[in-house]
């Protein structure tokens, strides 16, 4: 979900103005796919690399998190499944007991499953995943390594049991990953697009959606 800052600058309004609207911007595409019957979405919300931001952007970033989870079981008849994904631990403590309640309310939705990503990164999560998987080896969970392979090794990893990802779209006119899912979407499909998350419309999705479905998807085959 990117270019909620530049969407500030341009109107003369401070950064935190245009994750407001960013916020907003989210419930609205996320409805939207749990129409259209998406299986699952994963938004970017908080990187493990956007603490680096002045304290002041941090802080209204945190206060919309609670004000959505505070939230968030006013939407429970949308029957969307939350999950967070990333480390939690470096959250205050009274935000991750609302994940936790969120997660928990929503638990058993079976429409959109909904990752949010916060404090999450690519390569963190694979370091946290071989962390894990060395504490299985260490107490005879795992007991050869010919028992470690692509499927166990995602088995691990914050997306466990979830499919692999098919389309990748980042907005804003920026072309690269910045280290989100980089496991997950190997195979999947990008599609770019020059608009500022807060201007995202149901319709730029389904822009997106028409072009991944003309992409000849062959995973390495003929
Ligand atoms: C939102 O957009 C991403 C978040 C971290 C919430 P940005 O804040 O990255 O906006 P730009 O890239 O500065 O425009
Ligand atoms: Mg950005």
């Amino acid at each position: 979900m990117d270019g909620n800052g530049r969407w500030a600058k341009l109107r003369g309004l401070p950064r935190s103005a245009g994750h407001k609207i960013g916020a907003k911007t989210f419930q609205k595409i996320t409805r939207y796919c749990n129409q259209v019957g998406i299986k699952y979405l994963t938004v970017y919300a908080f990187s493990t690399e956007n603490w680096a931001r002045p304290k002041e952007e941090v802080d209204a970033l945190m206060s919309l998190f609670r004000e959505y989870l505070k939230d968030a079981h006013n939407f429970a008849d949308e029957n969307v499944k939350v999950q967070f994904i990333g480390d939690r631990s470096a959250f205050d403590d009274d935000i991750i007991s609302l994940m936790e309640e969120c997660e928990k309310e929503s638990a058993d939705f079976t429409g959109l499953h909904l990752n949010i990503a916060l404090n999450y990164g690519g390569r963190d999560e694979i370091i946290h995943a071989a962390k894990t998987l060395y504490d299985d080896i260490a107490s005879g969970k795992i007991k050869d390594k010919s028992e470690i392979n692509k499927k166990l090794f995602s088995s691990y990893l914050y997306t466990s049991g979830q499919p692999d990802v098919d389309l990748i779209i980042r907005p804003s006119g920026e072309y690269r990953l910045s280290n989100f899912m980089i496991w997950q979407s190997a195979y999947a499909e990008y599609v770019f697009m020059d608009i500022l998350w807060p201007d995202f419309t149901e319709k730029a999705l389904d822009k997106a959606l028409d072009e991944f479905a003309k992409r000849n998807r062959r995973f390495g085959g003929v």
